[in-house]
């Protein structure tokens, strides 16, 4: 791949050499001499009896300039178009060149057209340059691409169709030539051609629509504001409209309708609240119009096209008794904010080049959990947001870790935009830019805001001309350099853990910092060091609410140091865990620590600090720097603890290090989960109840899903009884856990017919889910997992089986070792048996397991071909486990089993 970037760059170098007057283009960038400023686009969806909207016909007159004198060629992109003529406009709108389409020049792998010139441009003069051409509807999300709707209940009945486009981030170019990168911004006008029976609807407000004759119409909307190719968009579909399409409404098909006033109701609370908190309101953005459509099993959840918003319908159609749920709100009204958000962050004021994707989905992603919280207080976002987190800390400690911005030439091919697109700009760039406003204050930092918002309006930034604006208002005290700050977490990988130590007299506390790392030999740079906001509580001044830091620990200082006038028994670091780093306690306070947790209250110490010390210590012991002894020790601080956001935390220290035991030590380690969890779960039960609040309801789901799961008496009894007793369906953020629970109890032959029974095929793919979690393994593979005809059927319904009982894995792989050819002839292919047997091997934990599974890969070797080198790795990684397994958690099992 990075091979043949760079002989592509070479050529491109030999060409200019050739063509003076043509230094421009630069691998797959265009050069910024020739700038658009309006596109008048024509898209008509061609018809056709036999083979209706498989093509369409497209010409576009783009307007543009240049502020270069002697250009002899314009460049632009473009993708699958088949340009037939291709015309230059003077400003006099006079024809200047006809040029034919075999002059055009065009390279496949950068996707840049060039139009050769008779005569140079003019310098700032308009000219117009005219394409017709005709593309294809695709199939997959690019572009211009169709999706089909069926008739419940009757599969071969088409009851829709519509057409819609996905031009994020680079795919304008898939349905008219283009300058197609953010910092090309331009007005856009759009003539979408349809046949009768569909409607058309687009970024902007529909203004007329014309009748071409024979069932043809064509639909002319407004201009847009000035903005970047990816966002414009359009929708050829049947659906309806919940509310008023010239200004607010919610478009589904139309068997939906009923099903989206929910999300109705959520976008209009969202918009009002987002008029509020910023500067400019939504239409003052420069469109009136704002319209969210459902998109069938689309996969993406939501893009934030200026105007005409696209969701995947599980999200904005809410099924009665299928997705509304909590969850399934909470993640409605996280989107619907996160997308409006957008309208701001990214599409008014627009990153300059995707290397910078966090300030358009950092801010977005902030923005949603701010907005959201406000609006709807039960969801607790405040806390939750710490799980965010404390997710991408775990990816920001390896040495697969990047910075959040990267160089600009970083960021040009494929696989290079489809990194981008993971969890880091999302994640880490919301808890980067939440520290900040932490440390600046909310009040300043909406100044900031406002401002950057103002003065970019209609523009593009890179984060410099954010930290312009967060300058202006940071406060003068504590002093802190504050490019450093800035770029030490956005230009440097990782996050720093502040090392606290403790005087014997209990009045000085000194503070170390040093890099994270899960994996100090993983040949990551453990030397990089951090600016670091320094706040604390302590059993004498114990409030949380104060997130201005005391001071600022500079990279170049070795320690920082902190005096008391009296002696302390505890301190808490990093208050609401809200800034961007891990503390690692010395012995007594942690032993202070545990105390002050276990007293009433909790010592007034919040939901995130006790999250984030529970997450810490686990990571420490991960990475070796702490025993995990220590930390099931302070863990037992749990039986006193309700909430979720901590419950949340130790669950997933909890299952990372039960990955790793063996059948055998699992019964202890169920003990111990049976000991701490007593209180809660007496308190939660397996039962919803009316008192419920939200948190409780995500909490019941976790200790269920994990209780049971290891075997827990208390809560397989629970569940039986309630199983055989209530007959009415829990709730659908529930519904997977409880009835997996009562799978593996007497549930199984219920579970099976409700299965069958059900015709809404995501509810169904749950419920085979719940129903593989049986431990009566052997019957279910045989009697149906086997015979599945659904590959996807087949593949969960064995992951599910051993990953809910972790003690059965053992007969399991050896289950499936019996007959792995014939397994494989059922899928279609070895790789699919390869992808998983790999997944499989992530949970071996014995020489047993290891040596079954050699004899395995031994005995099939044929069979999986070359693909048998992914196993051999596995076979690797399963040793490598075992021996983690025998130097981090011998004392534990120890421990445990004394316990
Ligand atoms: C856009 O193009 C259409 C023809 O495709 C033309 O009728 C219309 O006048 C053009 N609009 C502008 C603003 O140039
Ligand atoms: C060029 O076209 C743009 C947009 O179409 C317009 O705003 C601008 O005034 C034009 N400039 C000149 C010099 O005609
Ligand atoms: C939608 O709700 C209205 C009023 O409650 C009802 O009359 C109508 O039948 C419902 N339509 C569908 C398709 O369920
Ligand atoms: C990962 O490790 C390699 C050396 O093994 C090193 O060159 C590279 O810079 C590291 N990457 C990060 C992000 O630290
Ligand atoms: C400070 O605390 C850490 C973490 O417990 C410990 O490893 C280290 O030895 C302590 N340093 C001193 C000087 O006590
Ligand atoms: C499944 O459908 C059958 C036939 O309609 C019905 O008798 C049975 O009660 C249903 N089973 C469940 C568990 O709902
Ligand atoms: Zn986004």
């Amino acid at each position: 791949m990075k091979g043949s970037i760079v002989g592509l760059w070479l050529l491109t170098a030999v060409i200019t050499l050739n063509l003076i007057a043509n230094l421009e283009v630069v691998g797959y960038r265009l050069s910024r001499y020739i700038r658009p400023s309006f596109y008048n686009l024509s898209i008509n969806i061609q018809d056709d009896a036999s083979n209706p909207g498989t093509t369409f016909n497209g010409e576009v007159a783009i307007t543009l300039q240049s502020n270069q004198s002697n250009l002899l060629e314009i460049t632009l992109h473009k993708k699958l178009l088949n340009i037939t003529r291709c015309l230059l406009y003077n400003k006099d709108g006079r024809l200047q060149q006809d040029i034919a389409a075999s002059q055009l020049r065009y390279d496949n792998e950068t996707e840049l057209l060039t139009v050769p010139l008779l005569q140079p441009l003019i310098v700032n003069a308009n000219y117009t340059l005219y394409f017709k051409y005709s593309g294809k509807v695709q199939s997959d999300t690019l572009g211009l691409f169709s999706k089909e709707i069926w008739n419940a209940g009757n599969s071969s009945a088409r009851a829709h169709k519509v057409f819609l486009t996905q031009f994020e981030s680079i795919d304008a170019r898939f349905v008219f030539p283009c300058f197609d990168e953010p910092a090309f911004k331009a007005k856009f006008q759009l003539h979408i051609g349809r046949p009768s029976g569909y409607n058309a609807v687009s970024n902007t407000r529909l203004m007329e629509t014309t009748n071409e004759g024979k069932n043809y119409f064509v639909d002319h909307f407004d201009v847009t504001p000035i903005m970047s190719t990816y966002l414009v968009a359009f929708l050829i579909s049947n659906y309806q409209a919940r509310g008023n399409i010239s200004d607010y409404a919610v478009l589904s098909l139309p068997e939906h309708y009923n099903k989206t006033e929910f999300s109705y109701n959520v976008g209009k609370r969202v918009v009002a609240a987002f008029n509020e908190l910023f500067p400019i309101s939504y239409k003052q953005l420069g469109n009136d119009v704002l319209l969210f459509a459902s998109v069938p099993s689309f996969d993406i959840v939501g893009m934030e096209n200026w105007g005409l918003i696209f969701y995947s319908e599980e999200l904005l159609v809410q099924k009665p008794g299928y997705t509304d749920g909590f969850v399934h709100k909470e993640f409605t009204c996280r989107m619907i904010a996160h997308e409006i958000a957008h309208m701001w962050f990214g599409n008014s004021v627009t990153l300059s080049w995707w290397s910078h994707l966090w300030l358009n989905e950092g801010f977005a992603r902030l923005y949603e959990i701010l907005v959201t919280h406000q609006l709807y207080p039960e969801y607790h976002l405040d806390q939750q947001f710490v799980i965010h987190l404390q997710t991408i800390f775990d990816e920001d400690a390896m040495n697969s870790s990047h910075p959040l911005s990267s160089s600009e030439s970083s960021i040009q091919t494929e696989s290079e935009f489809e990194e981008l697109f993971g969890s880091f700009s999302y994640e880490k760039g919301a808890s980067i830019i939440r520290m900040w406003r932490s440390a600046m204050g909310a009040v300043n930092f909406d100044n900031s805001i406002n401002s950057y918002l103002k003065q970019h309006h209609l523009k593009n930034t890179s984060p410099s001309d954010l930290f312009a604006h967060l300058k202006q208002n940071w406060p003068a005290q504590p002093e802190v350099v504050l490019d450093t700050f800035f770029s030490d977490f956005t230009e440097q990988v990782g996050y720093p853990m502040v090392i606290v130590n403790i005087t014997q007299n209990q009045q000085r506390v000194i503070l170390h910092q040093k890099r994270f790392l899960n994996d100090y030999e993983d040949g990551s740079d453990a030397t990089l060091r951090y600016t670091i906001p320094i706040t604390f509580a302590t059993n004498v001044k114990n409030t949380f609410d104060n997130l201005t830091p005391y001071t600022y620990f500079d990279k170049n200082k070795t320690t920082v140091e902190i005096s008391f006038k009296e002696p302390i028994e505890w301190i808490i670091l990093n208050l609401k865990q809200s800034s961007y780093y891990r503390v690692l306690y010395d012995k007594p306070i942690l032993a202070q620590l545990k105390l002050a947790l276990s007293k009433n209250g909790h010592s007034s110490i919040p939901v995130e600090n006790r999250a984030q010390i529970i997450d810490d210590l686990f990571n420490f012991a991960h990475a070796g720097m702490i025993d995990y002894v220590d930390v099931f020790e302070f863990l037992e601080n749990l039986k006193n603890e309700f909430d979720y956001v901590p419950w949340y935390a130790a669950y997933k220290g909890l299952i990372r290090v039960s990955q790793r035991l063996t059948p055998q030590q699992l019964p202890y380690f169920g003990k111990y989960l049976n000991n701490i969890t007593s209180a809660v779960f007496a308190k939660l039960t397996v039962k919803s109840n009316s008192d419920d609040t939200v948190m409780d309801v995500y909490n019941r789901q976790l200790q269920v899903s994990l209780l049971c799961r290891y075997q827990n008496t208390e809560c397989n009894n629970q569940v039986k009884l309630h199983f055989e007793a209530d007959l009415e369906k829990p709730s659908p953020d529930y519904r997977e856990t409880f009835y997996c629970a009562a799978a593996r109890t007497t549930g199984y032959a219920r579970i099976l017919e409700l299965y069958t029974n059900e015709s809404d095929l995501e509810e169904k793919h749950m419920l085979w889910r719940a129903l593989s979690c049986t431990r009566d393994y052997r019957a279910h593979y045989n009697n149906m997992v086997f015979n599945s005809k659904i590959v996807e059927n087949k593949t969960d319904g064995v992951t599910q089986m051993y990953e809910e009982n972790p003690d059965l894995i053992t007969p399991i792989l050896s289950m499936l070792a019996e007959n792995i050819t014939k397994w494989s002839n059922f899928l279609g292919d070895s790789w699919e048996t390869v992808v998983m047997l790999n997944k499989m091997s992530e949970s071996f934990t014995t020489v047993e397991q290891a040596n079954l599974f050699a004899e395995l890969i031994d005995e099939n070797s044929e069979f999986f071909g070359t693909d048998i080198e992914v196993l051999e790795s596995a076979l690797e990684r399963v040793k490598m486990n075992l021996e983690w397994a025998k130097q981090r958690l011998s004392n534990l099992n120890n421990y445990l089993r004394r316990r």
